[in-house]
């Protein structure tokens, strides 16, 4: 049996190595290792005050565990762990510690079970992790939100789309605030995500059932920077809400990343010509030497939907399962971890690549206009005169239809035909990408003025977001 495994005693025959390597977790729980010092530590205080431990005991376990803290630290403790045949690293660092301190580290699993450590270390894990996302999505959104102010300030038009067709003018700073907002959105769902998984330690709760060792809980919530232990041992062992939440603010941030990113691809294109990649974030081709690939944000795109997957896969591993601890949420585990790891690299990576990208403001400009994007405005002008929406509607579609036979933007000729049309003297309507923009009248639209307020409503909410890291 190797000194490693943390049962054996009933077994009288040696594990199937081989089913053995199949339940390990050890590949995939290593990012839980300085997490599960700090969840060991704890449970050092709470043995050592509920008086199950001496005190040179528990001096003697805490040495040990801040020497294995060391070593994950340095980056050694990783090929120990593996070769130590434990099977997962919450055992690795049980063995380890009983190979510093023999007698005191055979104290260090009493009272406690790999069930409520697992949920321990990942509710931790979970929380630095949402803070993490809360910190890199609010990174995301002030910089698209100053980006807006400097385009705000320049005066930049845009053709904005719908189905990927001319729809109407805005300002470029109403693009960039609109990409903003979902990440601020998202950066209070991470935080939302961190205070959730800090609400209740399941320290403590043994195997399913609690101890009846005097295991000070509450003393070991505190140190851990938990609210309160937790109410129910079987729900604190068999939950995963508190990765499960942070995975979701992952999934949904790198949605968020993902279609600003399928903008940003398309805008690259030389059709487009709307944005330039700098160097340092645009890739080459192996083949062809003109290529100047945006293959940051592809990979963004492409990278929400494997999030999106891991996410899913832990939510279907969740369906069925029984209240309590079952070897499946080794296979939850495993997949909340990559999509949070993984949805941590997307987003580090957006923001990167978002920093080095410009904006080519007189090519926007100069086609904000085209494919008669003034066209509602112009029915607007006819419905406050007195013309039915419909009747509207109907008449500057005749007018889109002879501009566009002719080869020419809607113009004044056009103009003069509508007000005829209705009976009325002149209709005053806009007829450019920027006389459209400004003559906008509703709160959140792309009139420069509400473009202004929208953007220091969003500064004012960014900064009370990142009072809370
Ligand atoms: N490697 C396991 C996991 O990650 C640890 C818990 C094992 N608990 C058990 N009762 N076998 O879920």
């Amino acid at each position: 049996m190797s000194a490693s495994l943390q049962w054996g005693g009933r077994f009288a025959l040696q594990p199937d190595a081989a089913l053995l390597a199949f339940g390990s977790s050890l590949a995939d729980d290593g990012v839980l290792a300085a997490y599960d010092v700090r969840c060991s530590l704890a449970h050092v205080g709470a043995l050592a005050e509920g008086g199950v431990i001496d005190a040179p005991c528990a001096q003697a376990l805490r040495t040990a565990l801040h020497r294995v803290a060391a070593e994950i630290a340095d980056g050694d403790f990783a090929a120990w762990a593996r070769a130590s045949g434990a099977e997962d690293v919450h055992g690795a660092i049980d063995a380890r510690v009983r190979e510093l301190a023999p007698d005191a580290g055979a104290w260090l699993h009493a009272g406690r079970s790999r069930n409520d450590q697992v949920a321990t270390t990942l509710a931790l894990y979970a929380r630095a992790r949402a803070e993490d996302g809360a910190r890199v999505t609010l990174a995301i959104a002030r910089m698209l939100g100053t980006a807006a102010q400097d385009e705000a300030a320049a005066g930049t038009l845009l053709a904005a789309t719908t189905h990927w067709q001319p729809a109407q003018p805005v300002l470029l700073a109403f693009w960039l605030a609109a990409a903003a907002e979902p990440f601020a959105r998202s950066a209070s769902r991470f935080i939302a995500a961190r205070d959730g998984a800090a609400r209740a330690c399941a320290l403590g709760s043994g195997a399913v059932a609690g101890s009846t060792l005097p295991l000070a809980r509450g003393s070991a919530a505190a140190e851990l920077g938990f609210a309160a232990p937790s109410r129910n041992a079987m729900d604190a062992i068999g939950t995963r809400d508190a990765a499960l939440d942070t995975a979701h603010a992952f999934v949904r941030a790198t949605l968020d990343a993902s279609r600003v990113a399928e903008e940003l691809v398309l805008w690259a294109t030389p059709a487009f010509g709307y944005v330039r990649i700098g160097d340092a974030s645009a890739t080459g081709s192996s083949l062809m030497p003109q290529k100047r690939n945006p293959d940051a944000f592809e990979l963004v795109r492409g990278g929400a939907s494997e999030v999106l997957g891991y996410y899913t896969g832990a939510l279907s591993s969740l369906a069925g399962l029984g209240l309590s601890y079952h070897r499946d949420l080794q296979q939850t585990k495993r997949v909340l971890l990559l999509a949070i790891e993984r949805g941590a690299a997307m987003l580090e990576a957006f923001a990167r690549a978002l920093a080095d990208v410009t904006f080519v403001r007189e090519r926007m400009a100069a086609r904000a206009g085209d494919g008669c994007t003034v066209a509602t405005d112009v029915a607007d002008a006819l419905i406050a005169a007195g013309c039915s929406a419909r009747d509207a509607h109907a008449l500057v579609g005749e007018r889109v239809r002879a501009a566009d036979e002719a080869g020419r933007a809607l113009d004044a000729g056009d103009l003069a035909r509508l007000a005829a049309a209705i009976g009325v003297q002149a209709l005053a309507a806009p007829l450019c990408a920027q006389a459209s923009v400004e003559a906008k009248a509703t709160a959140g639209s792309t009139a420069p003025g509400a473009v202004a307020a929208s953007l220091a409503e969003l500064a004012r909410e960014i900064d009370m977001l990142e009072a809370q890291l």
